[in-house]
C-alpha cells in the first residue's frame, strides 16, 4: 500500500508521516518514506535517519527521463507505467536512500539553486520511482508531499493508493477541502482526513469543515512534545495513538477503503 500525505503548507505533513513510519516499523512492516517535497530538507530529522542523495542523481548518465517521457506520450504508453527501472524494498539504489531501523528514505530531490526550475520534472521522477515500486506483503509506502495541490494537479496522486489530507486549524486548511477533494474525484484515489494540532475550541470547527466526517481517520491535538522535537530536528517516537489509530484504518482492520 502506497499512502501519500498531503495538504497545506506547515499543517504537519512531514510530522504525520514519520509518526506514521515510526508506528509501522513498531508493527513490523518495513517502511518507504519518499519525500517529494522540492524545498523543506528536515524531514530525515523528526525520521531518525540520515538525509539521503537526491534521486535525481541516480539518473544522471542514464537514459535521459525527457527522452523517456516523450518517447511514452509519442507511443501512447499510459501514465505510470515504469520507464526507468523497476525496484523492490531490497534494490532501492543503496547510494540513494538512507535507513534507519525498518524505514528506508528517498528524496526526489531539493532545488538548490535559481536555475533549478520546472517542478514537472521533480514530479515526473516520483511518478516513475512509485510506479516502479513493487512491495511485498509487509512493506508499505509514505509519500510525503509538497504543500499545496500543484503536486496533484500533476497527477503525482494516481502513484498511491490512498491519500490523506492533514487539515490544521487554519483558515487556508479548511479553504483547500473542497478543492483537494474534487482532485482526489478526479484521480480516482480514496481521501481521508486527519486533524493535526486541534484544541478543544477548533476541534468541532475542523470537524465539520470535512464533507463526511467518517472519512476522518483520527484526530492529533496540539502537542508540546510533537513541536519541540519538530523544533530541535529530533527523532519521532513510535506509538502515538493517533498514529496508531490511522493504521487500523487504512489497514482495514475496521473498515476497506
Ligand atoms: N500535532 C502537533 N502538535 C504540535 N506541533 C505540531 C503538530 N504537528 C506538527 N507540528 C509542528 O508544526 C510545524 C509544521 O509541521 P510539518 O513540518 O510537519 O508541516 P508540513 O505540512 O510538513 O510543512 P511543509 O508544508 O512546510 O512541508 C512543525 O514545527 C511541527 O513540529
Ligand atoms: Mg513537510
Amino acid at each position: 500500500m502506497k499512502l501519500m500525505i498531503c495538504g497545506k503548507g506547515g499543517s504537519g505533513k512531514s510530522t504525520i508521516t514519520a509518526l506514521l513510519a515510526r508506528q509501522y516499523v513498531l508493527e513490523g512492516k518495513r517502511v518507504v518514506v519518499v519525500d517529494t517535497d522540492v524545498s523543506n530538507t528536515g524531514l530525515h530529522h523528526i525520521l531518525g535517519t540520515n538525509a539521503p542523495p537526491d534521486l535525481t542523481g541516480y539518473f544522471v548518465g542514464q537514459r535521459s527521463m525527457r527522452d523517456a517521457m516523450r518517447e511514452a506520450r509519442q507511443k501512447g504508453i499510459p501514465r505510470g507505467t515504469p520507464l526507468l527501472g523497476t525496484w523492490t524494498y531490497d534494490t532501492i539504489p543503496e547510494g540513494f536512500c538512507e535507513s534507519s531501523g525498518g524505514i528506508k528514505l528517498v528524496r526526489v530531490g531539493k532545488i538548490q539553486n535559481a536555475n533549478q526550475h520546472g517542478k514537472g520534472r521533480w514530479v515526473g521522477l516520483a511518478r516513475q520511482f512509485l510506479g516502479g515500486l513493487t512491495l511485498a506483503d509487509n512493506e508499505r509506502v509514505i509519500i510525503d508531499s509538497d504543500a499545496g495541490v500543484e503536486h496533484l494537479a500533476r497527477k503525482l496522486g494516481e502513484a498511491c493508493d490512498v491519500l490523506i489530507m492533514v487539515i490544521d486549524p487554519t483558515f487556508e486548511s479548511i479553504g483547500l477541502v473542497p478543492t483537494v477533494s474534487l482532485m482526489a474525484d478526479e484521480l480516482h484515489v480514496p481521501l481521508y482526513f486527519v486533524l493535526n494540532k486541534t484544541t478543544a475550541e477548533t476541534l468541532p470547527i475542523l470537524t465539520k469543515a470535512v464533507p463526511d466526517p467518517s472519512r476522518i481517520l483520527a484526530v492529533f491535538p496540539a502537542d508540546l512534545t510533537i513541536r519541540e522535537a519538530g523544533f530541535k530536528g529530533e527523532a519521532l517516537p513510535g506509538g502515538n495513538p493517533a498514529a496508531t489509530a490511522v493504521i487500523q484504518r487504512v489497514e482495514g482492520k475496521e473498515w476497506k477503503g
